[in-house]
């Protein structure tokens, strides 16, 4: 059987520096691909042209219960377009980002150039050699206070995509957010349909597909991803505790709310954008992250979210950091399976 994991054992030292300006941008596709994405469904495609390459929303790989309006599917679009850039500039070039360059293609979201030669900052250098060790890790974290520096590193990497990120530590109020996790938990496995879709994309790692979630990433033995139905999906299987509000707020030493002014594909690019900073700028500090979205998802609950955390717009992401043995990674579709043929006419 052919290495599932193969796609994060991409080498830095394989860039083809004096290659075609395709050839480059094939290589710095394989660190976009390993981006994170809702259930792991990696919804994107990528079509090279001569001056860069466009990123394509893939709606087939939508997840229309969970996510009715493809907002997290965009999101993940941006976290992949938020590597391919930090790629990039790890190699010296700036990348030159359009976003939604075509009025009339809502699925073009975004047009990525080569733009001015530049020195990688050592932040740079950090947060890509991190793309490779990130993981989500759904496992308990220890309380412990943040590494010196990252607060005000992940509120810059926000403020960099014109979001707003609330850090929130003080137990009372992650007890508050938790029960808002605890109950759109309950609102969402009530629902059939949601607990099908989930249960859809959680499967053997020896699946053929190289998408969706095998049970290791719950926590349970691999083979067990059959009953992936029956998987809570925030914490891993062994506590047993499930989401409960408790295990949430004393198990992340911080829950992080990630927040937009406007709630469109523009603001939910930025919003993936701003995700891949701080999760490479996380993983770089030794910890990692899990999220937490129920109240996101759960439209009763969205502006209450925002309210607990303290955000004055749209809260997009919720999610958790803290330490913990990272586990193994998730599968990826290789670079050939997300390229776009356009049809020949
Ligand atoms: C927009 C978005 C939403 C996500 N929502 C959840 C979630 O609510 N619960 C969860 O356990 N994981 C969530 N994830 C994490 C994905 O399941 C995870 O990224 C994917 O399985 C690939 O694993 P990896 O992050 O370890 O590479 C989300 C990821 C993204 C980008």
């Amino acid at each position: 059987m052919a290495d599932p994991f193969a796609e994060w054992q991409i080498n830095e030292r394989d860039y083809p520096q004096h290659g075609t300006p395709e050839e480059r941008l094939r290589f710095l596709l394989g660190y976009a691909i390993l981006a994170p994405s809702g259930h792991n469904t990696q919804p994107w495609l990528f079509q090279l042209r001569p001056d860069g390459v466009d990123l394509i929303a893939d709606r087939t790989r939508c997840l229309p219960v969970v996510d009715p309006f493809d907002r997290a599917l965009v999101i993940s679009c941006g976290a992949a377009l938020g590597h391919l850039c930090t790629a990039m500039r790890f190699y010296g070039v700036e990348p030159d980002v359009r976003l939604l360059p075509d009025a009339l293609d809502a699925d073009l979201l975004a047009h990525v150039a080569f733009g001015a030669d530049v020195r990688p900052s050592s932040r740079d250098v950090a947060r890509f050699r991190a793309i490779t060790r990130r993981r989500t890790t759904r496992k308990h974290y220890p309380e412990e206070p943040l590494p010196d520096g990252l607060a005000q590193a992940l509120h810059a990497d926000a403020a960099a995509e014109g979001c707003e990120l609330a850090i929130v530590s003080d137990l009372e109020q992650r007890r508050a957010i938790a029960a808002l996790v605890a109950e759109g938990d309950r609102a969402q496995f009530r629902n059939p349909a949601f607990r099908r879709e989930l249960a859809s994309w959680v499967h053997s790692r020896r699946a053929s597909s190289r998408d969706g979630m095998s049970g290791a990433a719950f926590g349970m033995p691999d083979v067990l991803s059959a009953v992936g139905g029956l998987v809570i999906r925030t914490f891993d299987m062994g506590d047993r505790q499930g989401a409960t509000d408790e295990a949430i707020a004393t198990g992340s030493p911080a829950l992080l709310v990630l927040g937009t002014r406007a709630d469109d594909p523009r603001a939910w690019l930025a919003a993936g954008m701003a995700l891949s900073s701080i999760l490479l700028d996380v993983t770089a500090a030794g910890w990692t992250s899990a999220y937490l979205n129920q109240p996101v998802e759960t439209d009763a609950l969205r502006p209450r979210l925002g309210e607990a955390a303290g955000i004055a717009g749209h809260p997009q992401l919720l999610f958790r950091i803290g330490r913990a043995e990272p586990g193994e990674p998730a599968v990826r579709r290789p670079v050939h399976e997300v390229l776009h043929e356009p049809a020949q006419v």
